[in-house]
């Protein structure tokens, strides 16, 4: 079984209306739907799809009963993000290698920007399934579609001054607020994790039309997924390495 999250029900639309039989239940007042989602060459797969709302605490909270709940093989986080790039536009795409949270910030006592104090955990490596295919998906989208790492953290960011920061620190890609948490969760419980990240802004306070935004990342997220169904086949490594 596979566990899909995204923070916000605009993410998740396209998904949620692919999903063959789906039954709705509610945990702690966050939706989650368990149903199959139907992928390339006649295959599904079945999933758990859950909205963990806004921010780290909600997302990791909602990430470690889905894993209590039903063991998921593989986790994968969708939605939009900030542009930290300037080679990156609204309805690009970003798979993350790793995940790091920007806002754990204990340097004044010699830790590294966005290492967690007394554990191992810093910049937290994603599955390589997903930047794998990603190479595969890379000639036949219009988009661009880049890898790289993803930072997350509890504020939304919108001056240049911030963006400049985030980028040359931990030479992120793009910016969200949700990312490293479930990577870190996933990490801990050892359940392989992906996270795409369509842009839906340039994190510089000239934000987009967001609702608009949300509907275009909506069916790119599930454009990319659609293709990557059955999740996790030896056979797309081996595609992605060979091509
Ligand atoms: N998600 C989408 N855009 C974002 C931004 N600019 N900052 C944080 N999270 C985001």
């Amino acid at each position: 079984m596979t566990l899909i999250l995204a923070a916000l029900d605009g993410e998740l639309t396209t998904i949620r209306s692919a999903l063959i039989k789906p039954e709705e239940r509610d945990w702690r007042g966050l939706p989650v739907v368990c149903g199959s989602l139907p992928g390339t060459r006649g295959a599904s797969t079945e999933v758990v799809v859950g909205r963990t709302g806004v921010g780290k605490v909600q997302a990791a909270l909602l990430a470690q009963h889905l894993i209590d709940r039903h063991d998921p093989e593989r986790i994968i986080m969708a939605g939009v993000a900030g542009s930290l790039r300037n080679d990156l536009d609204v309805g690009d795409a970003v798979i993350a290698t790793a995940t790091v949270q920007h806002d754990i910030d204990v340097t004044s006592l010699g830790f590294a920007p966005g290492a967690v104090p007394y554990t191992n955990y810093h910049v937290v490596a994603c599955d390589p399934l997903m930047p794998s295919i990603a190479s595969r998906l890379v000639r036949q989208a219009r988009e661009r579609i880049v890898t790289g790492i993803v930072a997350s953290g509890d504020q939304f960011i919108d001056t240049p001054e911030v963006r400049a920061r985030l980028a040359r620190v931990y030479d992120a890609a793009c910016v969200e607020m949700e990312g490293a948490a479930v990577g870190f969760v996933a990490h801990v419980n050892g359940v392989p994790f992906s996270l795409l990240r369509i842009i839906s802004d340039h994190a510089n306070g000239k934000a987009a039309n967001f609702k608009e935004v949300l509907e275009l990342a909506a069916s790119r997220v599930w454009h990319y997924l659609s293709q990557m169904i059955p999740f996790g086949e030896e056979s797309d490594r081996v595609t992605a390495q060979e091509e």
